[in-house]
């Protein structure tokens, strides 16, 4: 049998397997494993990881974000910037509007992705508005059409809810079979140190961090665990920043709870100290949760290390600094409050949890397939069509040269913003090559992929709630 595509002589690495072989590609699908393949066209990846693609379940691209601001990548930046740092398969957010349907909200953003895409996508849905139509008909045919997982916020005076709505909804992800993700963030108390801010005339972007402590973090992931337990669901605890909220996690897992966690490079990488900086600078890395301290990395790492973490994700929400729609709109310019949350990430997710992780020795190339990949299928209903190198799984590959090294500066990114948090960082280990189902879309760093090569991708239920039998 000749195959389309032969990956030759690399080490391939799964979540649970490091090995040398050959990969056969038939048909967009990998079709064996083995030594001595022959196809059509063969890539050598002597020297090289070959690895399952990135898969990053948290994502936002082309959301509505009020005031005027615009996000700063559209699904083609997005998914371009996304496939440059290795991944291919991104799920981003299709929100409900408050007094708008579930429905309206998937047209619109199906219509944003639809052969735009340069990596497969699939939505999750954020669920602002649960009426009786969304919790007991619209949800339950969504979660039946293959969005399988949704997320609900604690925080932002447009999107929260509060306790007795968040049982609606996870009542109704428990009868459904649906995952559901919770930002965990305790909003009156957030509302009362940001009074308490303006009043003291504290307007600078560090009042950001200030009036989103640990505290408020923590407090908001109890919440949301005691919630599940009463509800008897899994859920996940996204955007995990510190130590206190991360052991609330794992005291619930103690007790028996289905609880997983995420958390993302921002809280390996920056610090409060980074909402400092003249000239309104610290607005780059105004996020929510907000980055920590140096001290609260360390937590963040013995997390990864000892799978408190399932998932690592970027939850790039991209907005222009300078510009008049972003960061620095007019009324950002002056005061916090206006300054919209969110961080570019999805192109240097990867580069940094290998770099400071696998180049420096904390976690195997085992782990980080897992956390940035593998676990990411599994949570959210892909595996194992996504998330493993494993005949018949989709042929989405990434060739991974681990000496490889770079200066991280937005100048050679490619999403829709105009700045990177993390520029001037050292990294060590970048994707060379990426293929999504068995096209290759970026060869050795030129890109040879075309916009509408990405999918949509209904899924199935997480494995998580799946019941064996
Ligand atoms: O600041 C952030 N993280 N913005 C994105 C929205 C969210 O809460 O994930
Ligand atoms: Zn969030
Ligand atoms: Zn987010
Ligand atoms: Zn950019």
């Amino acid at each position: 049998m000749t195959f389309d595509l032969v990956i030759a002589g690399g080490t391939i690495a799964t979540a649970a397997d490091v090995f040398k072989a050959d990969i056969g590609v038939k048909d967009g699908v990998i079709t064996a494993l083995g030594i001595g393949l022959e196809g059509a066209e063969t890539i050598d990846a002597t020297g090289k990881y070959v690895l399952p693609g990135g898969i990053d379940s948290h994502v936002h691209i082309d959301q509505p974000s009020g005031e005027g601001i615009v996000m700063a990548d559209t699904f083609e930046t997005g998914t371009l910037s996304g496939l440059f740092g290795g991944n291919t398969t991104l799920l981003p957010f299709c929100v409900q509007e408050k007094g708008k349907s579930l429905r309206d909200a998937l047209t619109a953003y199906h219509a944003k992705a639809e052969g735009n895409c340069y990596t497969d996508v699939s939505f999750h849905l954020v669920i602002s508005d649960p009426t009786e139509s969304v919790l007991g008909q619209e949800l339950p045919a969504a979660v039946a059409d293959g969005y399988t997982s949704f997320k609900v916020f604690m925080t932002y005076e447009n999107l929260r809810l509060n306790d007795a709505e968040i049982l609606q909804v996870m009542d109704t992800a428990r009868r459904t079979g649906a995952l559901a993700m919770v930002h965990c963030e305790n909003e009156d108390a957030i509302r009362f140190l940001i009074d308490r801010h303006v009043a003291e005339g504290r307007l600078e972007p560090l009042s950001h961090a200030t009036t989103r402590p640990l505290a408020v973090e923590r407090e908001a992931t109890h919440r949301a665990i005691t919630l599940a337990e009463v509800v008897d669901v899994p859920v996940v605890i996204v955007h995990v920043s510190n130590g206190a909220a991360m052991e609330e996690i794992e005291r619930a897992r103690a007790r028996g709870m289905n609880v997983t966690g995420e958390t993302c490079p921002q809280y390996i990488r920056l610090t409060e100290k980074d909402l400092e900086g003249m000239n309104w600078e610290g607005a780059k890395a105004v996020c929510s949760p907000p980055p920590r301290t140096e001290a609260e990395w360390d937590n963040i790492w013995r997390g990864i290390q000892t799978g408190v973490f399932d998932v690592f994700s970027s939850d790039h929400c991209p907005f222009r600094y300078d510009d008049e729609r972003g960061k620095l709109n007019p009324k950002g310019r002056k005061d916090f409050r206006h300054v919209p949350n969110g961080i570019p990430g999805v192109e240097t997710r990867l580069p940094i949890l290998f770099s400071e992780g696998v180049s420096k020795g904390r976690i195997d190339i085992t782990r980080f397939v897992a956390l940035t990949s593998t676990n990411h299928a599994k949570t959210y209903g892909l595996y194992p069509k996504k998330g493993t190198i494993a005949v018949g799984a989709d042929a989405d590959i990434v060739l991974w040269d681990p000496e490889a090294e770079t200066t991280i500066r937005h100048a050679n990114l490619h999403d829709g913003s105009d700045y990177s948090p993390y520029e001037g960082l050292e990294v060590k280990g970048l994707p060379r090559t990426v293929i999504l189902r068995g096209k290759v879309m970026v060869k050795d760093g030129e890109l040879v992929g075309a916009r509408g090569d990405g999918r949509y991708l209904p899924r199935e239920l997480s494995m998580k709630v799946r019941r064996p039998g």
